[in-house]
């Protein structure tokens, strides 16, 4: 492959850039910071789509002072394996990936990040060899030559293509270890064996046990008469210690309970016949008691009668005083009294004939004139109208004195008849009085003395009462003598009964004994099997087990054997791809191939010594006259030397795939002695690329610009 254009745009310190390039050495020079590594890592980026190179994220890699829409890529023009394309990569804005093939008819541009990817990969162009052979970064240009062995023999991994050799050593690696898990087993089957047969032995003489101790089981109907006969001596244990506890009880009912209670009861008796002693010696004085207080009680209440008439006798001769004296005038009589009314009605009846001649005469329409008695407007000098008027001013005076002439016969004869009906009750009542005053007038006071009749009374009841509570106490006693006799009685009639089921039931002694023994041992042996069962149990399956855990532990054994054998073949083929293995012998083959390669290039530089590869993948240097070393042991720009004759070497091994070198600086740390050696060798190195292959190298070293086909300054 060779550059033959770069154009940036805006990215890094370059604002506008385009140069073309030469298939030759190219030399890029500029002062610090104008932009020389950017360029370098632009154009790898370009081709790889990778800006890791770069310190700063792809955004900000945009120019500083570019106007904010203004583009910002890097486009490269090269050419690989005679096709020659153009690849561009924009920092910001849509469709950023451009791949065209200039010289392709048809399917040249491609616009997606991964075709573009897939493209460059067809025509040969292999990112992990642009990153180890081709763009080697300012301070990895001799790390062949110096890092440790395993390090280097990783480096080389990507030259031989036998990186997916480590891949494949960690696959192997997995799988052994899985591998050895399974066969680091242990192989305890004889132990497993021997125990099986412990247990079964064991678990058989369980059994021979216990078929012993079932020939002890007693027969099913023996058995059940021993029961019965155990039962039936349990059942008289049990009536006896009832008959016991009956005495007992009997015993204590009949002294605490009955005998009071019978005491009790006669004493109540006693106190009921005492009082009724009493009340027959009470009786006949309280019966004249009571006779001489009934006679005394009703004079009692003749007396008050008698008082109660005394002061009647004094309220009628009140009623007598209220009778009024018989009038003088004598009295009216009703007809009197109906004339009177007669004669007042006719008169009424004349005064309202007047007025109404009267009224007639004024509405006649005669002169009027004013009425000298009346006042009123009357008519003049007519004798008739006088006549009238002297009638109606005449007749309400007779009226008015004829009506209280009838009022005042009217309540003379009320008075009367008042009078009348006094004088009547007071005759009625009078009667009666004196008939009761005379009765009473009989009556004779009792004989005897009433304190001393109603003590007798009194006592009388007293005892009454006191009979009637004590023959209520009594009937309790009875009632309580009653019930502890019916208790102490059914106590009698159990034991009785008990007793004469105690005499029945009386067992033999000896027969007892047998059977409960028997029983006995009955019990123990079943207690014994069902034991033994438990246990027969408990062996039978640690047993299964112990034969489970066996036939695992063989099966496990065979695997193992199988896994060791597997595992012996994986190791092999481990240590055959080991990076000491396959890789290096690889690598190591690859340095003898370039070995001619590389000491043309230093006899190019006209160095003084050369080189031969050794077994570290390293390089011993070869002085003449001078003991051989190694590599390391270079100076600085002697190694430079080879660095370069060394990156041509695989450059021209894999010249198919890549062709090309790009170096940065690798004069940084050159003396001058060095820098001029470097120029010369370079002089020559560049006669021998030139129109074949592209070395680009970044340089601050002035002194090499004429070793160069063409120099690009920057800045
Ligand atoms: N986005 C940017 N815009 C402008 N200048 C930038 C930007 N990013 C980095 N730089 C400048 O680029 C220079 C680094 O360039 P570099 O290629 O390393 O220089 P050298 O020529 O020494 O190899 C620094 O001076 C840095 O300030
Ligand atoms: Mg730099």
């Amino acid at each position: 492959m060779w550059i033959k254009g770069i154009r940036v745009e805006n990215v890094g310190p370059h604002k506008s850039l385009d140069v073309k390039l030469r298939l030759g050495s190219v030399g890029v020079f500029g002062s610090n910071g104008s932009g020389k590594s950017t360029l370098i890592d632009l154009v790898y980026s370009a081709l790889t789509n990778d800006f890791g190179r770069f310190p700063a994220a792809k955004a900000d890699l945009v120019n500083l002072a570019a106007e904010a829409k203004a583009p910002a890529y890097v486009e490269v023009d090269a050419e690989h394996n005679g096709v020659a394309f153009t690849v561009r990569r924009g920092l910001r804005g849509k469709n950023p990936h451009v791949l065209t093939f200039p010289d392709k008819e048809k399917d040249n541009t491609f616009t997606d990040a991964r075709l573009i990817a897939d493209e460059l990969g067809k025509i040969g162009l292999d990112k992990r060899l642009l990153d180890f052979a081709v763009f080697k970064p300012q301070n990895q240009i001799y790390s062949f030559i110096d890092v440790i062995p395993s390090v280097r023999g990783k480096a080389y991994q990507v030259l031989n293509r036998t990186e997916d050799c480590e891949t494949f050593y960690a696959v192997l690696g997995d799988a052994l270890k899985a591998y050895g898990n399974v066969a680091a087993v242990v192989d305890n089957s004889d132990e497993l064996t021997e125990r099986a047969a412990t247990l079964a032995a064991e678990r058989d003489a369980l059994k021979a046990e216990k078929a012993t101790q079932e020939g002890n089981y007693l027969l099913p109907d023996h058995k059940t008469r021993a029961a019965e006969i155990v039962e039936a001596d349990r059942r008289f244990l049990q009536q006896q210690e009832e008959l016991e506890r009956l005495k007992g009880e009997a015993k204590r009912l009949y002294a605490d309970v009955l005998e009071p209670a019978q005491q009790k009861e006669a004493k109540l008796w006693q106190r009921v016949v005492d009082l009724e002693g009493q009340l027959r010696e009470v009786e006949p004085a309280a019966q004249a008691a009571r006779d001489f207080l009934q006679r005394w009680e009703q004079v009692q209440a003749y007396r008050k009668q008698r008082d109660r008439l005394d002061k009647e006798a004094a309220e009628l001769e009140k009623l007598r005083d209220r009778v009024p004296p018989k009038p003088a005038a004598g009295e009216p009589t009703e007809a009197e009294i109906q004339g009177k009314r007669v004669v007042l009605s006719k008169l009424v009846a004349e005064q309202t004939a007047a007025e109404k001649r009267l009224t007639r005469l004024t509405q006649a329409g005669k002169k009027l004139d004013t009425c000298p008695t009346c006042g009123q407007d009357v008519p003049a000098d007519t004798g008739a109208y006088a006549e009238a008027a002297a009638a109606v001013a005449a007749l309400p005076a007779k009226i008015a004195a004829l009506g209280t002439q009838i009022a005042d016969k009217a309540r003379l004869l009320h008075t009367y008849a008042e009078r009348r009906s006094l004088l009547r009750e007071w005759e009625v009542r009078k009667e009666a009085h004196d008939r009761a005053a005379l009765a009473l007038t009989a009556v004779a006071e009792p004989e005897g003395d009433l304190p001393e009749a109603r003590a007798t009374l009194a006592q009388l009841t007293d005892v009454t009462n006191q009979l009637k509570s004590a023959k209520a106490f009594h009937a309790d006693a009875d009632k309580a003598k009653a019930a502890a006799w019916a208790k102490y009685e059914a106590n009698t009639d159990r034991r009785t009964e008990l007793e004469a089921e105690l005499a029945d039931a009386k067992q033999d002694e000896a027969r007892l004994k047998r059977a409960k023994d028997r029983l006995a041992e009955d019990r123990a042996a079943r207690l014994a099997v069902a034991t033994l069962d438990g246990r027969i149990a408990e062996y039978a399956a640690r047993l299964r087990e112990t034969k489970a855990d066996l036939a695992r532990v063989r099966e496990r054994v065979k695997a193992s054997y199988r896994a060791r054998k597997l595992a012996e073949i994986l190791e092999r083929a481990r240590d055959v791809v080991h990076r000491d293995g396959l890789p290096q012998r690889v690598a190591q083959a690859n340095l003898h191939r370039m070995e001619a390669d590389i000491n043309a290039g230093l006899a190019h530089f006209g160095s003084p010594f050369w080189v031969e590869a050794d077994e570290d993948l390293t390089f011993v240097a070869h002085k003449p006259g001078l003991p051989s070393h190694t590599a390391g042991l270079l100076s600085g720009g002697q190694k430079m030397v080879l660095a370069v004759a060394f990156w041509n070497a695989v450059a021209s091994m894999y010249r198919q795939d890549i062709g090309m070198l790009v170096l940065d600086e690798p004069t940084a740390n050159l003396d001058a002695a060095n820098v001029t050696g470097l120029a010369e060798a370079m002089a020559a190195f560049t006669g021998s690329v030139r129109g074949k292959r592209q070395l680009i190298m970044v340089t601050h070293a002035d002194a090499l610009r004429p070793a160069f086909d063409q120099v690009i300054s920057l800045g």
